[in-house]
C-alpha cells in the first residue's frame, strides 16, 4: 500500500447521518484517506469515493441509506457511460448491523465497514475492485492508534469548535437501543492520547471541544502511570491547555454521574453550564422495561445533586413515548418528569422496533398513532419550556464564543453557554472571540443580542485566520 500521496489527485464526498460521533468519524475517514489523494469535495457530483456515514438508531435512519443507494446507482451509471466510474461505500452503524446484506439488497455498494474498522479505509480502497470489500470486525488494535491527525489547516478550516471522541460503546444495554451491538463494549481512550489531540485541535484555533461518547460519563481511560481517570479528572486536565476556553461532553447515563464530575461543573468554569443526561421516560414501570438500571427517583436525585454543585445550569434530555407496554398514565408520568427536572431543551422521540434488541419481542407494542399523539404532546410541552428558558435570558448578559457570520449581513453568529444560538450585529474581527453579549429577544431557535462591550481579541493573527474560513 502506498504510504505518502502528498498530491490530492481524487474528491472524496462523505454523507453523515445520525450522531456527533459520526460527524467525528466522518472527519476522521477524511484524514485517513488525506495522505492518499482523496481530498473532500461538497459537490456530490465531483466525487470519486462517496461514503453514506451511516445510523442505525431508529427504522428511518436506517432506511435512508437504502433510498441514498439507489440514487448514487443511477449517479454511477451515468458516470460509466462517460466513461469514469464511481466508488461507493457504506461505513457507520447500519454497515456494522447489515454487514453483507447491504450488499445483497444493494450490489452498487464496492465497500462496507464499521464503526471500528475505518482506519483500515485506505486498505479496503485498495482491495475493492474484484467484488465488495465488507469488514464489519472489532479489531483488536486501537483504531485511534492508526489514524492521521488532520493537517493544521484542516482543523482550522472545520471551525472553532470541534468534537473529541473519549469513549465509545455501551454496556449498559437498554432495551430499545443497538448501541452495544453496532458500537461494542465500552471503550476509553487513553488520558494522554486524548490530551495530544485536543492540544494539537487548540493549536489549530479550536477555542470549545464537545467530548463524546455514548457512555461519556463512563469515561475510564488509563492514565500515564497507569491509573484509571474518570470524566471529571479528564475535564480538569483538559482545562489547563491554554487556549481552551469551552468544555462540553455528550452523552451521558444517569447512573455514572459521580460526586467527581459533578464537582468539575462545580469548579470548571470552562465546563459550560449546559448538561445533556437522558431520562427517557418518567415511569419506573417503563424505566424497568427499558433496563435503564435507574428509577425516577434516582434520576431526580442525580439532578438535585448536580444543582445543588452548580444552580445555574440548563438541563436537556432524551425521550422516547410509545415504548412496548407505556399506558396513558406513564405518558403522564413522562409529562410529570420533564415539568418537574425543568428541562430547558430536549430531544424527543417515537419508539422505534430495531431488530435484535429486546424490545422489539416486547408484547404490547403501542400502535403508531398513539405514538404519533403522545409525541405531539410531549413536543408541544418541551417547546413551551424551550421558550420560557429562552425568555428567560432576555436582559442577561452571557458570554457568547462568535464563531461565524450570521444570515443577515453585518450579523454574527455564536453560542451561549447553554448551546443557544445567538446572533448579533457586529465586526467580523471579532470571530473567533467570546464577547459579553446582552439578549435582547428570544426568537423561535435563537436569541438575538447586542454586544455590551468589546474584548478586543488578544491575538489579532489567530481572529484573522478564523475570520478566513467563517
Ligand atoms: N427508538 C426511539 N428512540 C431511540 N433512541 C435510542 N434507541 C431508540 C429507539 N429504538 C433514542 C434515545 C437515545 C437517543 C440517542 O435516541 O432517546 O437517548
Ligand atoms: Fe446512530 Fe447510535 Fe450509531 Fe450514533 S452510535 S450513528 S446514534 S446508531
Amino acid at each position: 500500500m502506498e504510504q505518502k500521496l502528498t498530491q490530492a489527485t481524487k474528491k472524496l464526498f462523505i454523507k453523515t447521518y445520525g450522531c456527533q460521533m459520526n460527524v467525528y468519524d466522518s472527519n476522521r475517514m477524511a484524514d485517513a484517506l488525506a495522505p492518499h489523494g482523496y481530498a473532500p469535495t461538497a459537490d456530490i457530483g465531483q466525487a470519486d469515493l462517496v461514503v453514506l456515514n451511516t445510523c442505525h438508531i431508529r427504522e428511518k435512519a436506517s432506511e435512508k441509506v437504502f433510498s441514498e443507494l439507489g440514487r448514487l446507482k443511477e449517479l454511477r451509471d451515468e458516470r460509466r457511460a462517460g466513461g469514469q466510474d464511481l466508488m461507493i461505500g457504506v461505513a457507520g452503524c447500519v454497515a456494522q448491523a447489515e454487514g453483507e446484506e447491504i450488499v445483497r439488497r444493494s450490489p452498487v455498494v464496492d465497500l462496507v465497514f464499521g464503526p471500528q474498522s475505518y482506519h483500515r479505509l485506505p486498505d479496503l480502497i485498495a482491495r475493492a475492485g474484484q467484488g465488495a470489500v465488507i469488514d464489519t470486525e472489532f479489531p483488536a488494535e486501537d483504531k485511534f492508534g492508526h489514524l492521521p491527525a488532520a493537517k493544521k489547516e484542516v482543523t482550522v478550516a472545520r471551525g472553532l469548535t470541534a468534537f473529541l471522541t473519549v469513549q465509545e460503546g455501551c454496556d449498559k444495554f437498554c432495551s430499545f437501543c443497538v448501541v452495544p451491538y453496532t458500537r461494542g463494549a465500552e471503550v476509553s481512550r487513553p488520558v494522554e492520547q486524548v490530551l495530544a489531540e485536543a492540544r494539537g485541535l487548540v493549536e489549530a484555533g479550536v477555542m470549545e471541544l464537545t467530548l463524546l461518547g455514548q457512555n461519556v460519563n463512563a469515561y475510564h481511560g488509563l492514565d500515564s502511570k497507569g491509573r484509571s481517570v474518570g470524566l471529571g479528572e479528564l475535564c480538569h486536565r483538559l482545562a489547563e491547555i491554554p487556549g481552551l476556553e469551552r468544555l462540553r461532553y455528550t452523552t451521558s447515563h444517569p447512573l455514572d454521574m459521580n460526586d467527581e464530575l459533578i464537582g468539575a461543573h462545580r469548579d470548571l468554569e470552562k465546563l459550560m453550564p449546559y448538561l445533556h443526561l437522558p431520562v427517557q421516560s418518567g415511569s419506573d414501570r417503563i424505566l424497568e422495561a427499558m433496563n435503564r438500571r435507574h428509577t425516577r427517583a434516582n434520576y431526580i436525585d442525580a439532578i438535585q445533586r448536580i444543582l445543588n454543585a452548580k444552580s445555574d445550569i440548563a438541563l436537556s434530555g432524551d425521550f422516547i413515548v410509545g415504548f412496548p407496554g407505556e399506558t396513558e398514565a406513564d405518558f403522564e408520568a413522562t409529562l410529570s418528569i420533564a415539568r418537574e427536572v425543568g428541562y430547558a431543551s430536549a430531544f424527543t422521540f417515537k419508539y422505534s422496533t430495531r431488530p435484535g434488541t429486546p424490545g422489539a419481542a416486547m408484547d404490547e407494542q403501542v400502535p403508531e398513532p398513539v405514538k404519533v399523539e403522545r409525541l405531539a404532546r410531549l413536543n408541544e410541552q418541551i417547546m413551551s419550556q424551550t421558550r420560557a428558558f429562552a425568555k428567560s435570558c432576555e436582559g442577561r448578559v452571557l458570554p457568547v464564543l462568535i464563531e461565524k457570520k450570521g444570515r443577515n449581513p453585518g450579523q454574527l453568529g455564536g453560542r451561549s453557554p447553554y448551546l443557544q444560538a445567538v446572533h448579533m450585529e457586529a465586526p467580523e474581527r471579532l470571530i473567533g472571540t467570546i464577547q459579553p453579549v446582552e439578549i435582547l429577544a428570544a426568537g423561535n431557535n435563537s436569541l438575538l443580542g447586542k454586544i455590551v462591550t468589546v474584548a478586543e481579541p488578544k491575538s489579532a493573527s489567530v481572529v484573522e485566520s478564523q475570520a478566513s474560513v467563517a
